[in-house]
Parts: C-alpha cells; structure tokens; sequence
C-alpha cells in the first residue's frame, strides 16, 4: 500500500524516518509531500494513495474525492476539526486521530505563554509569580489535564471545567470542579482553553466569559483561534485595561491586536502548540502505527468517523 504524508506544517525528520520504518517493516511504501503551498498538489498526491497522514492540513470534500484509493486517513494530532468527516464516510474512507500523543508539548506550551505573560514578554519591568494564583482550565481532556497536573506542581490552584468527565474524575488529579462555565472564567486569574472547534464551540469565547475574568485576568489560547469571538474580545479589552490575551493561534486579527493591546497581548507567528521533535514522533509514529495495523488486522481503534 502507498501510504502519503501530507503537511504544509513538516514533521520532525527523526519522525519522517520514523514513519518511513514502520511503512517499511510492514511492507508498505512512503510518498511525502511537505511545506506544500497550493491545494492542488494536495490533490496531485493523493490521487495514488491507499492511506493518508496529515497534521492541520484540510482534507476536505475535494481532497477526498481526487483520492481515488485511500482507505484511511490519521489526523496525527488531536484537533479534527480540518477532517471533513462526512465526506470520508461516504467515501467509505475510514478517519482517525492519535489522541494524546502530541499533548505534552502543547501543555508545556501553554504554561510557557503564562509565564511569558506574567513576566512582561520577558522585557524589563516588575513581573507577577504563578504560584498562588487560580488557573481555570475549560475542557479537561488530555493537555487540560496535564496543564492543570504542571500548574498544580508550580503551586497555582486549579479548577477545571468539562461537562463530558464526571466531578470525581477531575477530583482525582487534584483540580477543583467549577460549577458552572460561568464559575470558572469568575474564579480564575488565567483561563487555559482546550476545547475543540465544533460548531457549539466556535465563537463561543467572548465577552460574555471573559468580561467576567477578575482584575488582570488573562486567557490562553492554545485550542483553536475559531473558538474565539475576535470582536467581541478586541472590543472588552479596550474597556478592561487589565485583561491580556496571549495565543498559540493568533487571532485574524492579530496585526489590530498586537497595535492596541502591546503587552497584554501575544500571538505566536506560527502554531507551534505541538512542533518539538518528541510530540511529531509521537503522533507521526502513532499515525504510522495505526494505519498498518488497519491494514493488517482492520483494527479501527481511533476511528472518529463510526
Ligand atoms: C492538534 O490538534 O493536535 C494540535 O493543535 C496540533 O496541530 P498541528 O499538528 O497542526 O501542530
């Protein structure tokens, strides 16, 4: 089978070679297409291929359907959101993500960009220290709970958000359950999203939450830039001089934010949550891993798509 990875956004070479040696061992052949500027050598690509793994990149309608074998497509990450689901099925193209397997560094991430924020962008000036404060941390899934486990270790107090996990579940890694969304934005001094873009979530962060933050409130986006309601968050920090916004997904308007808000705001150029060489390992190796077993036995754990 000819299995092709496809990313604008490459992976580490250790997880390309990786990847090639799972291919391989298993008897399959590697094609790679990276850094890619133009859909249509997306679709070029495909054409030949039997499975596809991709990161952010979009496989959508069109790329389904000009890849005329493929069998299975992995999100190596976690995000589905650039899957056009309905469009595998139909295909009878099976989906899946690693879950996990890239969470670490973006939880890593997450606390960096707090204390970046904390300590002036690391410019001169007097900073503030994490220890002490509130982090709220909305959806409590595998980075939530392993930024709540590291903020825990630096002595902030947690509390933790998810509507999907039982109060016990959240109790036993320490964090305290907020009672209400509303709660959680009130009670904390930073909030951490790790919710994914879906319809219900998009745009779903905006005044309403964040205008409840306390004085200096600052909220941490390493989710989806989707997520957030751009204007509605540029028109509440001009009214609270206090709040800061710091993105690993710069918002659309990011040049507007950078100008009005200096130091209380901060978007990475590129979405960097998951690129360090052990989070492309784990997940290309996971994607990689994933597919030859679907092949080999029809394993479909991970299928997102049932
Ligand atoms: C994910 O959903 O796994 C992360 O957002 C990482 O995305 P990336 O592979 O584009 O860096």
């Amino acid at each position: 089978m000819k299995i092709l990875v496809a990313t604008q956004k490459p992976f580490a070479k250790a997880a390309v070679d990786g990847i090639r040696k799972i291919a391989a061992d298993n008897g399959h052949s590697l094609a790679l297409l990276e850094k890619y500027t133009d859909n249509s050598e997306l679709l070029a690509a495909v054409a030949d291929a039997d499975a596809l793994i991709v990161r952010s990149d979009k496989v959508t309608a069109e790329v389904v359907a000009a890849a005329k074998k493929l069998k299975i497509v992995v999100r190596a990450g976690a995000g589905f959101d650039n899957l056009d689901l309905a469009a595998c099925t139909a295909a009878g193209v099976v989906a899946m993500n690693t879950p996990g397997q890239n969470a670490n560094a973006v939880a890593e991430l997450a606390l960096g960009l707090m204390i970046f924020m904390n300590r002036n962008q690391f410019t001169p000036g007097t900073g503030a220290e994490l220890q002490g404060k509130t982090l709220g941390i909305q959806a409590y899934g595998n980075v939530g709970r392993l930024v709540g486990q590291k903020a825990m270790a630096l002595g902030m107090k947690v509390l933790a958000f998810d509507p999907y996990l039982p109060a016990e579940k959240i109790e036993a890694t320490g964090a305290k359950v907020a009672p209400s969304l509303e709660a959680l934005y009130e009670n904390s001094d930073f909030v951490s999203l790790h919710i994914p873009a879906t319809p219900e979530t998009k745009g779903s962060i905006g005044r309403r939450l964040v205008g409840l933050m306390p004085k200096g409130g600052c909220l941490i986006n390493t989710a989806r830039k989707e997520v957030i309601n751009e204007d509605e968050l540029f028109a509440l920090m001009a009214g609270r001089e206090d709040l800061r916004y710091v993105a690993d997904v710069a918002p659309d308007r990011a040049a507007e934010f950078a100008e009005a808000y200096g130091k209380r705001y901060f978007g990475t150029p590129k979405k960097m949550g998951a690129e360090t060489a052990e989070a492309n390992v784990n997940a290309g190796l996971a994607a990689a891993t994933q597919i030859c077993k679907f092949f080999a036995t029809g394993d479909r754990t991970f299928q997102l798509n049932r």
